[in-house]
């Protein structure tokens, strides 16, 4: 599992949305991998973010990937405005939808499927979905803002992931989201992560390309 590629996903929550077409460009000039993009309803998390019209925009300046997290109730009726754009699409595991046909549709529409788990969820909610997802997303913040500390208890549910993948013979990326730094970056690349977000920590650095490639260790 270490053998798996780093791949850094800069989260432009912590971009300035008057200038996103520059600052998506500035990233992706700077090495990132993937461009992260939150999408945030202003129900299931406590915060509104953008929408789908604001993700093409993004994907006009950046041939990287787009990973779109939805952090909405009903990601069910909401991701289709998302599958032209993005690479991957992941949901909740707590929000209200039929979790099984949610990530079976993203896969037929053409995208990733992607998992995700806040940390008060126990990680035995996603055991019904092994084998239905592309990517396992580990909240490492409670969702909603940008800016908040690393919650090192969470790397428990990213290691019990990285042994059921060995187990059970699956194939996905494993990605923490929330307060990573280069010095958080290497507790879950170390506990099996290898799919890193970071907003603040790329957006607010003095020299964007010497984080990413710190951040990549
Ligand atoms: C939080 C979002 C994150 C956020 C991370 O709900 O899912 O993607 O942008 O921001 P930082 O890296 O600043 O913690
Ligand atoms: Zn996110």
């Amino acid at each position: 599992m270490s053998a798996r590629k780093i791949i850094v996903a800069p989260s432009i929550l912590a971009s300035d949305f008057a200038r996103v077409g520059e600052e998506v460009a500035s990233v992706t000039a700077a090495g990132a991998d993937w461009i992260h993009c939150d999408v945030m309803d202003g129900h299931l998390v406590d915060n509104i973010s953008f929408g789908p019209a604001f993700v093409e925009a993004v994907s006009r300046h950046t041939p990287l990937p787009l990973d779109v997290h939805l952090m909405v109730t009903r990601p069910d009726h909401y991701f289709p405005r998302f599958t032209k754009v993005a690479h991957s699409l992941t949901c909740h595991v707590e929000a209200d939808h039929d979790v099984a046909d949610t990530l079976r549709r993203i896969r037929e529409a053409g995208c990733k499927a992607g998992l995700a788990v806040s940390p008060p969820t126990d990680i035995a909610r996603i055991e019904p979905y092994w084998g239905l997802f592309d990517i396992l997303l580990v909240m490492t913040v409670n969702p909603g803002f940008g800016g908040q500390p690393f919650l090192p208890e969470t790397m428990a549910k990213v290691e019990f992931a990285a042994r059921r993948r060995a187990e059970l013979g699956l194939d996905f990326d494993i990605e923490v989201d929330g307060g990573i730094t280069v010095e958080t970056a290497r507790t879950a690349i170390a506990a099996g992560a290898n799919l890193l977000v970071a907003g603040t920590s790329v957006f607010k650095a003095a020299d964007r390309a010497a984080e990413i490639a710190r951040l990549r260790g």
